[in-house]
């Protein structure tokens, strides 16, 4: 199989141009941080979340930023909407090259004992099935269209990786994440598939205002990161360019980590 990325010339571009990357989780946070890095980058994007205000709001930024942006309502726990939002991609932007898995819910906040089996099922549907419902309808689009190379990369996080006292079925899924990222690694190599996930530690986002607005649970994870503080969405953003891009083409089966330390704490 032939190769793509870095050359013996020494120069290696971190570059998406003529690639169409598909990012769920788009409307805001760091999915929309991602949106804007990757478009930066070169990158056509197709944007997907629930809510189509927010995804049209991010596209019309990019769009004026002189980006191509398809914002497309897309529940990724439902897989007959993973169809149509692969069905819509392609019919508009041609194919997909590069999927961001970046969707998730964290529905509940206490002991992993009392989790309700409600918070149980949601979790699971969005954060674990609607990955994998995700990657296979990418593998099956890659398959359709005979293509020999592409990236999928999963956000994990790093409750997946550690204790998540408190958010334990949510840390669950993303352990999980973690290891569907090096089985989907393995299974897919020999089809050119590069699959890497990124851990990210505490990030400023909706998602996370509980945590970075309570001064005692803040400190728990600030205290504990060596660079001493939570980060922007943008610190994150960039990892996604990386490892979607040919300049990470030896990069498979890996979870990148960026938590300013914690893990290392
Ligand atoms: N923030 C942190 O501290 C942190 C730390 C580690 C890992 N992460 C991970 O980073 C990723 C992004 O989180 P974030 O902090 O950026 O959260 P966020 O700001 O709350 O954004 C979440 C995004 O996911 C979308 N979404 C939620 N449920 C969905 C569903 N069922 N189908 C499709 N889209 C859905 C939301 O849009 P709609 O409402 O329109 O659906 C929104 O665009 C998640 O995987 C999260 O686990 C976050």
């Amino acid at each position: 199989m032939a190769t793509s990325g870095p050359t013996a010339s020494g120069r290696i571009d971190i570059s998406l141009a003529d690639k169409v990357v598909l990012i769920t989780g788009a409307s805001r946070g760091i999915g929309a941080a991602m949106a804007r890095a990757c478009v930066h980058a070169g990158a056509k994007v197709v944007l997907a979340s629930r809510k189509q205000p927010g995804l049209d709001e991010v596209a019309e930024e990019l769009r004026g930023a002189g980006g191509t942006a398809l914002p497309i309502a897309c529940h990724t726990g439902k897989p007959e909407q993973i169809d149509e939002l692969f069905a819509r991609a392609t019919a508009e932007l041609g194919r997909v090259d590069a999927l961001v898995n970046n969707a998730a819910t964290n529905p509940y906040f206490g002991p992993l004992i009392d989790t309700p089996d409600a918070a149980f099922d949601k979790t699971v549907e969005v954060n674990l099935k609607g990955y994998l419902s995700m990657a296979q309808a990418y593998v099956r689009h890659l398959r359709e269209r005979d293509a020999t190379s592409g990236s999928i990369v999963n956000v994990a996080s790093v409750a997946g990786l550690r204790a998540a006292p408190m958010q334990g079925i949510y840390g669950m899924t993303k352990a999980a994440v973690v290891s569907m990222t090096q089985t989907l690694a393995f299974e897919l190599g020999s089809s050119g598939v590069r699959v890497n996930a990124i851990a990210p530690g505490l990030v400023e986002t909706r998602f996370a205002a509980t945590l970075v607005n309570n001064p005692s649970l803040r400190e728990h994870f600030v205290k504990r990161a060596p660079l001493g503080r939570h980060a922007q969405p943008e610190e994150i953003a960039a990892a996604a360019v990386y490892l979607s891009s040919d300049a990470a083409s030896y990069v498979t089966g890996h979870t990148m980590v960026i938590d300013g330390g914690f893990t290392i704490g």
